[in-house]
């Protein structure tokens, strides 16, 4: 939601800043902007739409220069325009701030302003504040920030510089995220990691209520009211190759096909030899697991989007593994639901980015109330990470594509790997019963690979969905969370309406909607119900409409209630959301493909939702 980035030093800014856009612009793409400072002047490009529209129009000779900041817009107040783009600066044209998040209290602030003179150029709450820090500034950068952000109230990411002080940027972090890269003679600031990993391993993060003051020589951080505070940086050693397509036409395709090798690496080391010689899991560093196994009767998961999916499979599992129950909220409901907090409650906060706005506020809500948030994220040193009491990674690497694939299978395996720990500790599973799920966990990579082997026939379906302005998906049970995000994945990049519902449902209100070829694409490899799935499809099929049925190859029954079926290598029942969501991924990618979508950046969504 918003990408921000910075550079002061001995290079050209110019280069880093496009460079480190061209990283954040999965965080949001209404518009890009950037500006470099020379001794006395400040020169600023901005244009509405994608950031090659932006690469189109930069001038090198007139952005020459070694101190700039730059940002990616997901709009937020005010229209995506050229106006509203950001940077912002103040009426001389010598204060320039890129921001992240939102003023709140912009009205009131910006009114005041209007009644002192100032004559606004656009229609966010991001001009503000540059016009106050270009009022309170006396020649101390800092302090002319401090000042604005203690007017302002929100959840923000603020970067400012000034023709006045060319040698440094000055920063303040509340809520939204922001970090510091260390080089030799150079420093940046950036949004997140992978956007400057090119130029350093080496960084320090902002945390919420500081200010760092950034030159060349390294990064200075304060608190807001000025206590010094010392960071130690630390290293990252990922792979810069993580964020290059690598043979595939997109991001959202190379992280589909990077999921076997995901699974794999999500149980990594957390599965060992039993003393019985079967193998068991082993997940370390759940301190409230050590300290009071016992303690936890209900767990509420909530999350946003896929993650709030990948929520709807952890109650099963937790449940039929572990006995215990639990629910699934919606972040954004539970923080303002007034809910109900109980002894032995334990919050599971889900979410790829660890920086969602509502998932970190439904986290720090449910610490307020003692329950105790555990964290399952894919971003190292992320906001909710730091923030849980516990966190479990899940090591699904780097996810560029807006819409969520490599990132949901490694929520599912981490939960299950949760699962099965607290089912054993629980004396609910018995070592047998665990070492037959982790056997079958074993096998899923190999078996996700055959899946991504036989694209044909979804690219085949694919073409079929295109043609059609609504798709259906049903399930039961845990085939209803996956036929879930299967519309999510669907609507999300094709822009083609679909809608998911418990298989039982259909009757009581859609299947009106069911008329000769319309898709319903089912998932049916729950083996409890399986009878009554094939029921439901015999009702859509009276209706003539098209069903395409995910199913275990090895179902014979299927075939005659589908007009096609997209089979599966079989696994147990608990797992078979980890296999059944990659198809529905495929069909989804396939389908906005043959519609010429922009697959990795579809229009009005952003990767990080950082504002409410
Ligand atoms: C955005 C993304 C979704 C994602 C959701 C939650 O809406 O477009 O793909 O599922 O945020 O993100 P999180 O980082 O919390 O998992």
């Amino acid at each position: 939601m918003c990408g921000i980035v910075g550079y002061v030093g001995s290079g050209q800014a110019l280069e880093v800043l496009l460079h480190g856009l061209t990283r954040l612009e999965y965080r949001g793409y209404d518009s890009a902007g950037l500006a470099v400072a020379r001794p006395g002047s400040i020169t600023i490009a901005k244009a509405e739409g994608k950031l090659s529209r932006l690469k189109g129009i930069v001038d090198p000779t007139a952005l020459s220069g070694h101190l700039g900041i730059g940002h990616t817009r997901w709009a937020t107040h005010g229209v995506p325009s050229d106006r509203n783009a950001h940077p912002h600066s103040d009426t001389s044209g010598d204060f320039v701030v890129v921001h992240n998040g939102i003023v709140e209290n912009f009205r009131t602030l910006r009114d005041q302003l209007e009644l002192r003179g100032v004559t606004f150029r656009s229609d966010t709450d991001t001009e503000v504040l540059a016009h106050l820090v270009a009022e309170a500034f006396d020649g101390d950068l800092t302090e002319a920030v401090r000042y604005a952000i203690g007017q302002a109230q929100g959840a923000y990411a603020l970067v400012a510089m000034t023709a006045h002080r060319p040698d440094r940027i000055v920063a303040a972090r509340m809520t939204s995220p922001l970090v510091v890269g260390l080089g030799e003679n150079e420093t940046f600031l950036a949004s997140d990691i992978p956007a400057i990993l090119k130029y350093t391993q080496r960084f320090q993060l902002v945390e919420d209520g500081e200010i760092v003051t950034v030159t060349e020589a390294g990064a200075a951080f304060e608190t807001f009211s000025g206590n010094p505070i010392e960071k130690k940086p630390f290293t990252v050693d990922w792979e810069t190759d993580s964020v290059f397509k690598g043979g595939f036409d997109h991001f959202m395709e190379k992280e589909i096909h990077e999921q076997p090798e995901v699974i794999a690496r999500t149980m990594g080391t957390r599965i060992r030899a039993g003393a019985d010689g079967g193998e068991r899991v082993a997940l370390e560093g759940l301190r409230w697991l050590d300290q009071s196994p016992d303690g936890v009767n209900r767990i509420r998961i909530t999350a946003c989007g896929t993650a709030y999916h990948a929520g709807l499979v952890g109650r099963i599992l937790f449940e039929q593994l572990a006995g215990i129950p639990g629910e699934v909220a919606y972040a954004h409901e539970l923080r303002y639901g007034n809910p109900l907090f109980e002894e032995g409650l334990l919050t599971l906060a889900i979410s790829q980015s660890g920086e969602t706005a509502d998932t970190l506020a439904a986290g720090r809500l449910s610490r307020e109330h003692g329950s105790r948030l555990l964290a399952l994220t894919n971003v190292v040193g992320s906001s909710l990470a730091r923030e849980a009491d516990d966190v479990i990674y899940t090591w699904a690497g780097p996810e560029i594509s807006v819409a969520s694939t490599k990132a949901y299978i490694a929520m599912l395996v981490g939960e299950t790997l949760l699962a099965l720990e607290m089912g054993r500790r629980s004396g609910r599973l018995s070592p047998a019963e665990e070492g037959e799920l982790v056997a079958e966990l074993r096998g899923l990579p190999s078996k996700a690979t055959r899946i991504l082997e036989s694209p044909d026939e979804i690219v085949r379906l694919a073409e079929e969905l295109a043609k059609w302005p609504n798709v259906y998906f049903i399930g039961r049970g845990l085939d209803h969370a996956t036929a879930m995000e299967g519309a999510l994945k669907l609507k999300e990049i094709s822009y083609i309406h679909a809608e998911a519902m418990p298989s039982g449902e259909l009757k009581h209100g859609t299947l009106a909607l069911i008329s000769p070829g319309v898709p319903v694409v089912a998932v049916a490899t729950n083996p409890q119900v399986h009878s009554k799935v094939l029921l439901g499809l015999q009702e859509v099929k009276a209706r003539r409409g098209q069903v395409i049925a995910v199913a275990f190859e090895d179902d014979q029954e299927i075939g005659s209630v589908s007009d096609h079926v997209i089979r599966i290598p079989r696994t147990a029942h608990l797992l078979s959301p980890i296999l059944a969501a990659i198809p529905l991924q495929l069909l989804a990618y396939h389908t906005a493909r043959r519609l010429g979508r922009d697959i990795d950046q579809p229009r009005n969504l952003a990767k990080s939702v950082t504002v409410e």
